[in-house]
């Protein structure tokens, strides 16, 4: 039976309701809506709205639905939505004081309330997964400090960079998404329960009690705004896109790095594939994967926005659209994070071989414009000496720091003999040694500023 069949005198069509059912999937958000429920009937009984008896009562029963659907003694199954599902439940349990339990509610501020509650605990978890990713990009920052590898532009050979300098990289993005998570969790932790169907209530509530209860910081402060607001789901699905990108990318780089082409990092065999009619071939599945699942995240965003976009006030159905997305992502989200992080602890640098690609093409080009440069050559006219030597070393089939002292003064007067030390890969990554660059002092400096950033959430 519907919460609402009073006003009709047929039941529901089967095909009507199986279109506008939501169990099957918000069930999943059982225990925020006991939980929600359990502060409501409190609230009504500190109120003196219900008394005593029947709040404890009500209590008792949701508790005890709570128990056995955790584990597993009750299915949650036949009823329109979560909500139906534990009122009818609970009357079924404790009669009809369980019918006294949505008294000064509508399920339009219960489900706001309860959503709330299940993506609070979600962006927990998002932060959670992100801090530990970080400290493995921490680990790994700390063992590749000491060793250089080629650093890209178009996917081109630009500079020798540290690998510590690298995996930092990857750890200031994921430090933004953490800050995104961390900041929209405290710009939801507000509670709609207490707005009822969309005006508020003429019930003497006390919503500070449903607050504390719930942990919410606040109380919503608009009954048709909060109802209605589905903001908290669109930052989300956001900050969540975000990361999927940023985790995408440093797939994009582990499916390369581990090429035969490049050769820079291997993946173990225990996290790779093999193809079903090429013996030899070992795929990075993984980071495809998550490449791949990043797509998705993104369509939820686009979707969740198109729901809200023409919805007039307050409550419409559409709202319903919400979860479907929201738990995909969330889903997505953690296996895309934890297997990542998996894979990242066991990913083996080959370090001889970044640092002989370091070298080759060219890489120390800048170094040797910079030499001039730092000498009193104007840099524009240093850039256009250095690009000469470089058609040199192609015409010659020589590399900038196998050039000798006569090849280098021949290009300009200004080099003398300390240029053949500043033309090596390492000096290069070594020479950098702005905040946020590549020498092995500033990459240290970079790690000790992230664990200091990370201590924060
Ligand atoms: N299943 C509904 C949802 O997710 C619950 C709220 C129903 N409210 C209503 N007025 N029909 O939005």
């Amino acid at each position: 039976m519907k919460l609402w069949q009073g006003r009709f005198d047929a039941p529901m069509s089967a095909d009507a309701d199986a279109f506008n059912e939501s169990l099957s999937f918000d069930k999943k958000l059982y225990r925020a809506d006991i939980t929600a429920s359990i502060a409501h009937a409190t609230m009504l009984g500190r109120c003196a709205i219900l008394s005593e008896e029947e709040a404890s009562a009500i209590c008792k029963g949701l508790n005890g639905i709570l128990q056995d659907v955790e584990s597993g003694a009750l299915a949650v199954e036949g009823a329109e939505d979560i909500h139906s599902f534990v009122e009818s439940e609970l009357v079924a349990r404790i009669g009809d004081t369980g019918k006294k339990l949505h008294t000064a509610r509508s399920r339009n501020d219960q489900v706001a309330t309860d959503f709330r509650l299940y993506v609070r605990e979600s962006a927990d978890e998002a932060m959670k997964l992100l801090v530990s990713l970080i400290e493995t990009l921490l680990e790994r920052a700390k063992e590749g400090a000491r060793y250089v590898m080629p650093g890209f532009t178009h996917l081109r050979k630009a500079q020798p960079i540290s690998c510590g300098q690298y995996f930092n990289a990857y750890s200031e993005m994921f430090l933004r998404d953490l800050d995104r998570f961390f900041a929209l969790r405290r710009r939801m932790n507000v509670m709609p329960l207490g707005s009822a169907a969309l005006a508020g209530t003429s019930y003497p509530i006390d919503r500070e009690v449903t607050r504390a209860l719930l942990g919410f910081d606040s109380v919503s402060q608009n009954a048709l705004d909060a109802v209605s607001d589905r903001d908290f789901v669109a930052e989300y699905l956001f900050a969540a896109s975000l990361t999927m990108a940023h985790l995408s990318r440093l797939c994009e780089d582990t499916i390369l790095y581990t090429a035969e082409e490049f050769g820079y990092w291997n993946i173990p065999d225990a996290y790779s594939t093999g193809s079903s009619i090429m013996p030899q071939k070992k795929n990075p599945d993984l980071p495809e994967l998550v490449r791949g699942k990043t797509g998705r995240v993104y369509g939820h965003l686009v979707s969740i926005l198109t729901v809200i976009k023409g919805l007039p006030l307050a409550y419409n159905k559409d709202l319903q659209e919400d979860k479907e997305p929201f738990f995909d992502t969330e889903k997505t989200l953690f296996s895309c994070l934890a297997i990542y992080t998996a894979l990242l602890k066991k990913i083996t640098l080959n370090v001889n071989v970044m640092f002989d690609a370091a070298g080759a093409g060219f890489a120390t080009a800048t170094d040797v414009a910079d030499y001039l440069a730092k000498r009193g050559v104007p840099f524009r006219d240093a850039h256009a000496i250095t690009g000469k030597l470089v058609r040199y070393c192609i015409e010659q089939g020589k590399t900038l720091p196998a050039l000798s002292l006569e090849e280098f003064r021949a290009a300009s007067p200004v080099f003398e003999e300390d240029v053949l030390a500043a033309v090596t890969t390492r000096a290069s990554a070594e020479g950098r040694s702005s905040v946020g660059g590549s020498s092995l002092a500033a990459v240290r400096s970079g790690i000790a500023a992230i664990k200091k950033r990370l201590k924060q959430y």
